[in-house]
């Protein structure tokens, strides 16, 4: 008997833990609608830095390249393969009879008779009544009559075709054509035809739609996705990118400016792919620009993940990082500002961050290389705060810097429990850029509810900490569905579908946090599955000013809430106050294209918005209550937000 009782008790004790390592339950958890209090100061707060939630753009998972930019067509210039290899021609398609292709040193590619076709970038996205511009460059030592056409798939229906005549292109020729699309198909591609026997040579083959976003280049869709989180920086280009596993492959700045024509394109060793790179180091300063966000920009120091520059002979990378400040930030006549100003934009960017390398702070020379580039940086450009591979959260950096990189990707139950990380950091000494940070592995699959939700609870500890963290960005953003490379993101596409996955959700809890006013929140819990904060924010839109409260509950049980609000008059909640819930029946449930909105953000009415109120939050869930106050009846310590109404 007794040993059946001992037998029993441990039995149990084991199917208790294996729920809890499950769900991340914990404790407190197994009390059914606990009731749990929160009460908020709105009387004292402190500001939150404007800058505190940006995006980090990686060329990866084909982001970029067959991503947000809008360039359709894949190898333009017959390039992939790059200089040292025989050039390629894939993903291009020629028929098979009676063609035939030659890829030389000047590459381009010959046609002699028939077709090529191109694919694009895994399908091309051609909407009807929409025009694309399709450019061309051609030599022929004859007469040409080249039809130009966008296709279904297999070649038939033709969507839109136009006809190249010329008498004489003996020398290299660019022709332009627009099509105007009359019906639409995801998978189509770019047809080039003759029926005349001779030889033509073809390079820098490019389609692009007329509509982009700003008329600059961004498929309109993506941006309008980043848009809607209000990024107050892009950090980019990469990443591993900007490193290159070699650094003859790295990204260089200088290779990706210019006429598109001209840009040499580079092969990306990290994630594996080509780009053209008609994305360059202007488009990006450009997107930034018509975004309101930050440039952050991360150069290569001379070291990549295989092989290192030493500190005795990296001034070339030195100048080259000085160049590509005077490119973004001289005057329109300097060298190089001459240079930005010659594509488009006579006015200087707005650069004022730059990041010395990426996750290089092992790397045997970084410490020589990073004081070479930060004394010419700050020499040239004082006002350019200089960002640190090496994170000094826990101890001090042995080198000079106005930020330190802070990178995490961890489980879920991991990153939760990090809501605490900066509760201790030392506050001398430069700021952190959390500038990546994610729920990975099993926890997350491809973008789980329960990676979002761990995010959640460390971002509002990022708010709680942004004293001394002053920026953060969710990693990866983007992945094109034919190219995972890294999951999880926060946007997949394909090329006519998108969604957001519960991770992107969260961003937009968080889009007002920048520039508003933390608050004292303060949760009366044992419980250390829940983490709450408050805020308060003005619209520029409708200029009311809002309170907004934020609570995660990270546990597998219902939780009763009771919020008061003190240091509020009495009426000062107008009606129109709302709730809005990220969750899911499962835990695990992620979106998907046939299910793009299983984990969205459900708006409803508050009806029972007041200075006290009670609040049921459901297991696994954000709940966001945006309480409409009246302005003059709460004191706003120094709050300056130019955000939007809420979710
Ligand atoms: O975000 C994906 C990769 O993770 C980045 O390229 C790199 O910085 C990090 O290791």
């Amino acid at each position: 008997m007794g040993f059946w009782k001992a037998s029993c008790s441990v039995l149990l004790v084991c199917f208790f833990v294996g729920l809890c390592s499950m769900y991340q339950c914990s404790a407190a958890e197994a009390d059914a609608n606990q009731t749990v209090n929160l009460i908020v100061n709105a009387s004292s707060g402190r500001p939150i830095p404007e800058t505190l939630f940006g995006i980090f753009f990686e060329e990866i998972n084909h982001a970029g390249a067959g991503g947000i930019w809008a360039e359709l067509v894949s190898n333009r210039g017959f390039e992939a393969g790059g200089q040292n290899t025989p050039s390629n021609i894939a993903p291009w398609l020629h028929s098979e009879c009676m063609c035939s292709v030659t890829v030389r040193e000047i590459i381009s590619a010959q046609l002699v008779e028939l077709e090529y076709t191109i694919p694009g970038f895994w399908g091309m996205n051609i909407e009807q009544g929409k025009t694309y511009k399709v450019v061309i460059y051609v030599r022929s030592p004859g007469s040409i009559n080249v039809s130009v056409s966008l296709t279904s798939s297999d070649g038939s229906p033709i969507l839109a075709t136009a006809n190249i005549v010329d008498s004489d292109v003996s020398n290299w020729t660019k022709k332009e054509v627009l099509l105007e699309a009359k019906g639409t198909n995801h998978k189509s591609r770019l047809q080039l035809t003759t029926s005349r026997k001779g030889v033509i040579w073809f390079d820098q083959v490019s389609a692009m739609p007329l509509d982009t976003y700003k008329g600059h280049g961004f498929q309109k869709e993506l941006i309008e996705m980043l848009e809607d989180i209000k990024p107050q920086f892009i950090r980019f280009p990469g990443g591993c990118f900007v490193e290159g596993e070699w650094l003859r492959n790295a990204f260089r700045w200088k290779e990706s400016i210019g006429p598109w024509e001209e840009r040499p394109g580079h092969f990306g060793d990290v994630w594996m792919y080509w780009t053209d790179d008609g994305l360059g180091y202007f488009e990006f300063l450009q997107l930034s620009e018509d975004l309101g966000a930050r440039p952050i920009w991360v150069f290569n120091n001379g070291i990549s993940h295989r092989d290192e520059v030493d500190t005795t002979t990296v001034s070339p990378f030195v100048q080259e990082a000085i160049d590509g400040l005077e490119f973004a930030r001289g005057a329109s006549d300097s060298k190089w500002g001459s240079v930005r100003a010659a594509m488009g934009h006579p006015e200087p960017f707005d650069l004022k961050y730059v990041a010395v390398g990426n996750e290089d702070c092992r790397k045997k020379n970084y410490r020589g290389n990073y004081l070479e580039f930060y004394d010419a940086i700050k020499h040239a450009y004082p006002d350019i705060k200089i960002i640190s591979n090496c994170d000094g959260s826990s101890h001090s950096l042995d080198h000079p810097a106005d930020y330190y990189d802070f990178h995490i990707y961890t489980s879920a139950s991991h990153l939760f429990s990090m809501t605490h990380q900066f509760d201790h950091t030392s506050r001398s000494g430069p700021k952190a850029f959390v500038s990546e940070y994610a729920v990975t592995g099993k926890d997350a699959g491809t973008g789980s509810l329960l990676a979002a939700l761990a995010e959640a609870g460390f971002l509002i500890g990022l708010e709680k900490n942004s004293d001394i963290v002053e920026m953060a960005s969710y990693a990866p953003l983007f992945v094109n569905a034919n190219d995972r490379r890294w999951n999880p993101d926060a946007i997949v596409f394909n090329s006519s579908m998108h969604y957001g996955t519960p991770s992107y959700w969260v961003q937009k809890f968080f889009r007002e946090s920048s520039g508003a006013t933390l608050l004292d929140a303060k949760l009366q819990t044992n419980s250390s599955s829940l983490v709450a904060s408050a805020i308060t924010w003005t619209s520029s839109v409708d200029g009311e000013t809002y309170l907004k409260i934020k609570i995660v509950n990270f546990g597998n049980r219902q939780v009763s809430l009771k919020v008061s609000v003190d240091g509020l008059g009495l009426n000062s909640l107008l009606s129109g106050s709302t709730k809005t819930v990220l969750t899911s029946s499962n835990v695990m449930d992620e979106n998907s294209f046939t299910d793009p909105n299983k984990v969205a953000p459900d708006l409803s009415l508050l009806e029972n918005a007041d200075r006290d109120m009670n609040i049921i939050l459901s297991p696994y869930s954000l709940t966001s209550l945006d309480l409409l106050t009246e302005s003059n009846n709460i004191r706003m310590p120094q709050a300056n937000s130019s955000a939007r109404p809420s979710i």
